[in-house]
């Protein structure tokens, strides 16, 4: 029997101490860490795609996996949005400015912004999954003209929820269309109510020049690429960012095997077409 080929990271174990510069609280459970590298070489060199990660460590406590949110040029220091659901993310909540973590990354793979670029994109995310995609609408809105109709498709439980909320405008400024829908109003709301896939009933999309990103829960996921395919997009032109708990991020300890895929090192953005018969098998 041969070897199983070796992680293709001969760096998935090299740590990096980082400090916190910054805390933002976004939403009730959830808030943005900007984490400056202790090494001033690590700062200059580190460098990320949209849609990487990164594993972030509490000696003593353990590690999760937790998307870059920042702009990828940004220098100086890098965000991760966080909400507390468990053991490492309750821990980071605690945290304040000056505490240390320890990070390894950037790992997996990338939104495709480059390929789609001159085409339309329709980023359809529920929830904590808007924080997965953060730097690529920062990276959209810093070369808006090389993309199409850019449209941000955002569906949180309840007004309270809609992450960055205040950031919208910005994001409106340069060009992107954001559509917000709650599942649950209340008195000051006046936005729409529903499920993210009624957001798709008036965005007439061009299927032959559309690509689609989707992330949040699975249920949402497979409701969107079923409500695009609808619309005439092909499962090749959408691309679904998947979460999965993770121990190593270098395809060795398979606690993130999704089917034949690691979602740490073939993920987490795979296109639709590579992981559809996966995505429909529940509890995979
Ligand atoms: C690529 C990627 C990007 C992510 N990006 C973000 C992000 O930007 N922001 C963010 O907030 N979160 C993000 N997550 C989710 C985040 O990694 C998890 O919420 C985090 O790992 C939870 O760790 P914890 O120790 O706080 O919680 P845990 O204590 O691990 O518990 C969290 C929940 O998961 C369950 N659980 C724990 N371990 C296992 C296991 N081995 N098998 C099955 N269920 C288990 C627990 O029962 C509990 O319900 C991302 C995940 C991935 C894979
Ligand atoms: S997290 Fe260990 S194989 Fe992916």
């Amino acid at each position: 029997m041969t070897a199983p080929p070796l992680p293709d990271s001969r760096d998935a174990w090299q740590h990096h101490a980082a400090r916190i510069a910054a805390i933002r609280d976004e939403v009730a459970g959830v808030r943005t860490n900007d984490l400056a590298f202790r090494d001033p070489a690590t700062a200059a060199r580190f460098s990320f795609a949209p849609g990487q990660f990164n594993m972030l460590y509490l000696p003593g406590i353990g590690e999760a996996a937790i998307s870059i949110s920042s702009a990828p040029g940004a220098r100086g220091s890098i965000s991760h949005t966080v909400k507390a659901v468990g053991n490492v993310t309750d821990a980071l909540a605690r945290l304040t400015v000056g505490d240390e973590v320890i990070l390894r990354g950037p790992f997996g793979t990338p939104w495709p912004l480059a390929e789609l670029r001159g085409h339309d994109i329709v980023i359809a995310v529920g929830g904590v999954g808007l924080a997965s995609v953060r730097a690529a609408l920062l990276q959209i809105a810093h070369d808006r003209a090389s993309y199409g109709r850019v449209t941000l498709l955002f569906g949180a439980k309840t007004p309270a929820a809609l992450l960055y909320q205040r950031e919208y405008d910005a994001w409106r400024g340069r060009g992107i269309d954001v559509r917000v829908i709650v599942d649950q109003a209340d008195a000051g709301y006046s936005g729409r109510t529903g499920l993210v896939t009624a957001l798709f009933d008036d965005l007439a999309l061009d299927p032959a020049r559309t690509g689609l990103f989707a992330c949040g829960p699975e249920p949402m996921m497979l409701a969107v690429v079923q409500r695009a395919e609808a619309e005439g997009l092909a499962q090749s032109q959408m691309f679904l960012s998947m979460e999965r708990n993770m121990i190593c991020a270098a395809r060795l300890c398979g606690l993130c095997q999704f089917g034949p895929e690691f979602v740490c090192r073939d993920g987490p953005v795979f296109s639709y077409d590579r992981i559809a018969k996966f995505l429909a098998t529940p509890h995979l």
